[in-house]
């Protein structure tokens, strides 16, 4: 049989989680689980997953705290099993190019665009003053951080399709504006899970920056509060286990965790504890939770102290800049900047 580096890539993935703040169950379900079953699956494709640090500015970060927490994203990526061997692993500021082709992607969108993103509008919405202009322009950076490695897939949770429906239309509008360069990228959604919702308020999104600690766990939560956090989770006055987003849109989350967890559907599930009460429900998916994330934290504590850790950002490094200086110089050409090499 061939090793997996004998078969030759030609395809390429293309994927980035945001070091702010620790990692959440919706990160990982909706992002690090299927980049560990992609890098298993797709043999003919090579993998760029990289830690989106510069995204992380477009918000107010404390200095020390990005520092630890780039490392502490790149330690959990291996954690949740991402190989080295199989994956270029990486610091989005490392690589030069993403900032370069995002200036370019700037000067190929148009403010309208920008405008009307719902992340931005949202976090917008939320502060009232120094808001920063690359909170605007953020999706041109991650469009340029897809289009340098000519992404054909960019697995992606729900609250990125529209980020990415963008990044296809700058592809194509670039495309004929200066003949073919990018490939148009397909974002890939988990089947289950693409949008685990918050622990107490199950209308929102799970996220970091949530001011409530009970709406989400974290990868790094002790143990004994992720049980609790599942223990406590909002659900409604009801007493059937049952999917059913308008009316039992807590339960239905928890369903949809419980799914994505285990080998079993949601009408499985159901089937399960039809005669169970909530609680029972809770406590089963408190223990499939813990013993989903134990393992994990094992292997970040070997991995985050490790000099290990910084030669494979290294090493990732240096393939993703020449794949993607190759890619700006082709850029460059077709628009005409600079002189001819
Ligand atoms: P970020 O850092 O907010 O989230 C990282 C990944 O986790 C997914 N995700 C979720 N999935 C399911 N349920 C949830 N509650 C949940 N919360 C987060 C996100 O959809 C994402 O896939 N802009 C991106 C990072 C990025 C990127 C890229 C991604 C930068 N450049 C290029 C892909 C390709 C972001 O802020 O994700």
């Amino acid at each position: 049989m061939q090793s997996q580096k004998e078969v030759k890539k030609t395809r390429t993935l293309v994927s980035g989680i945001q070091p702010t703040g620790k990692l959440t169950l919706g990160n990982y379900i909706g992002a690090l689980r299927q980049f560990v079953k992609l890098q298993d699956e797709l043999e003919d494709t090579e993998l760029f997953i990289f830690i989106a640090d510069l995204h992380a500015i477009t918000t107010p970060q404390d200095r020390v705290e990005l520092r630890k927490n780039i490392r502490s994203v790149a330690a959990l990526y291996l954690a949740c099993g991402l190989d080295p061997a199989k994956v270029n692993l990486f610091i989005q500021s490392e690589v030069i190019e993403h900032t370069m082709l995002s200036y370019i992607m700037e000067s190929t969108a148009y403010v309208g665009e920008m405008e009307r993103m719902t992340q931005y509008k949202d976090k917008k919405g939320k502060q009232m003053e120094g808001i920063r202009t690359s909170l605007l322009t953020y999706p041109a950076l991650m469009a340029a951080d897809i289009l340098l490695y000519d992404a054909h897939i960019v697995p992606i949770g729900d609250d990125q399709k529209q980020h990415l429906e963008l990044t296809r239309n700058l592809a194509t509008r670039f495309n004929s504006l200066y003949g073919e360069t990018f490939v148009v990228p397909e974002g890939f959604y988990p089947e289950t899970g693409a949008r685990i919702k918050s622990l107490t308020e199950p209308d929102k999104k799970m996220s970091k920056s949530d001011e409530n600690q009970k709406s989400y766990i974290l990868l790094l939560d002790d143990l004994a509060i992720i049980r609790n956090k599942i223990k406590s989770a909002v659900t409604d006055s009801d007493t059937k286990i049952k999917y059913d987003l308008k009316k039992k849109a807590g339960i239905s989350n928890l369903l949809t965790i419980y799914a994505s967890l285990t080998d079993l559907s949601i009408k499985e599930i159901e089937k399960k504890y039809e005669n169970s009460n909530y609680a029972t429900f809770k406590s089963d998916l408190a223990e499939i939770v813990v013993d989903s994330i134990r393992p994990i934290q094992k292997r970040y504590f070997e991995i985050i102290n490790d000099i290990k850790l910084d030669q494979i950002l290294t090493e990732g490094a240096e393939r993703a800049r020449f794949v993607a200086q190759r890619k700006m110089q082709k850029v460059y050409k077709k628009i005409g900047l600079g002189r001819i090499k």
